[in-house]
């Protein structure tokens, strides 16, 4: 489990430990936290570090690969060091899967990486046009699997929406400082007793302010387990490609009324432009999910945003969803 100490892949790997699973963690540490690593063995070491790929790939089943670098406007200040992180290092990471017969890898995608959706949802058949270095690493990363599929390499890509939310029972959940992201911005308004403001209200919208696809971390984690058990019954061959949200699509202006209902009191919202670079957003379908993994979401947007306030209240980290954009 490449990442796994970090906000998702912290708890996918404790999701993996839950049910059994014999999880080793390897992460750099240069954004996630050690304490974030539960019932895992930790090995701190990069993705792309021979010597410890080589002590502890023998024997491992599915490389499930989180690790990345994943701040878009960083990517676009640094494209280099961004594809040096997310591709090249990749790339050494699947040589050394290759080289150790290990041959099931499940990788981190996202939503990021589709093109704009008139319809405003989006299925795995989607156009993608990444518009960031970010996105486009993500790209290059699965048309990378596709291709070493020749070398005999299996690879399930999930493609994330929008996660929210924390461990249901607190064990993990998102820690340190993630920037301007919505729900940050709606604990910020709410503790501080200021305006809320909703960025762009003209997008072709039910109610004109942009939409989301949040999905709970937790449904997002168990959607792995599916994955890792269920891999060789989805992937005989080659790569296969699997959105995860939560087939609903949220409205800025109807997540202000369910952070409302959970927190029992009312924002001051006022309405402003769009920030640049903002897109309307989509809902994915979860039909490939349901079929392929067996998987549907199982918690509401009401218990993200409750499971990730009490996190935040227990932690005294923010609590965020990691984008507001389709991270
Ligand atoms: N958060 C989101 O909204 C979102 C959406 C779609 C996809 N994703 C994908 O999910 C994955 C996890 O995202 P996250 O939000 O948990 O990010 P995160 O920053 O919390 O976690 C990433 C982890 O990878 C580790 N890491 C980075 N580079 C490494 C390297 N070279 N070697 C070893 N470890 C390294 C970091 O220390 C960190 O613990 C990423 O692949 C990301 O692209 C995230």
């Amino acid at each position: 489990m490449t990442g796994g100490a970090g906000y998702i892949g912290s708890a996918i790997a404790l999701a993996l430990v839950d049910a059994g699973h014999d999880v080793v963690v390897l992460d750099d540490l240069s954004a996630g936290a050690a304490e974030a690593v539960v019932g895992a063995r930790l090995v701190v070491a990069g993705i792309d570090d021979r010597a410890v790929l080589d002590r502890e790939l023998p024997g491992v089943d599915v490389v499930v690969h989180c690790a990345a670098r994943i701040v878009v406007a960083e990517s676009i200040a640094d494209p280099l060091g961004y594809h040096d992180a997310n591709v090249a290092r990749t790339i050494a990471l699947l040589r050394a899967c290759v080289d150790h017969g290990v041959l099931r890898v499940v990788q981190s995608s996202t939503a990021a990486l589709y093109a704009e959706a008139p319809s405003l949802v989006v299925d795995e058949e989607a156009p993608i046009a990444p518009a960031s270095p970010y996105a486009a690493g993500k790209a290059m990363v699965e048309r990378i699997l596709l291709d070493a599929g020749s070398l005999g390499l299996r690879s399930l890509v999930l493609r994330y929406f929008n996660p929210l939310g924390a461990d249901p029972r607190g064990r993990v959940g998102m820690r340190g400082e993630r920037g301007s992201h919505v729900l940050e911005r709606l604990r910020g308004a709410w503790a501080e007793r200021t305006p809320f403001t909703i960025t762009g209200v003209r997008w072709p919208t039910r109610d004109g302010s942009g939409m989301r696809d949040y999905v709970h971390v937790w449904d997002l984690a168990e959607a792995h387990v599916a994955a890792v058990e269920r891999f060789d019954d989805v992937v005989a061959h080659g790569s296969r490609v699997v959105n995860l949200g939560s087939g609903a699509g949220t409205t800025v202006r109807e997540l202000v009324a369910a952070f409302e209902h959970v927190v029992g009191g009312r924002l001051e919202v006022v309405e402003g432009p769009p920030r640049p670079g903002d897109v309307a957003g989509a809902r994915t379908t979860i039909d490939r999910a349901r079929d392929e993994l067996g998987w549907t979401p199982r918690r509401s947007l009401e218990d993200a945003i409750r499971d990730a306030l009490a996190w935040a209240a227990r932690d005294g980290a923010p609590a965020t969803s990691q984008d507001d954009g389709l991270g």
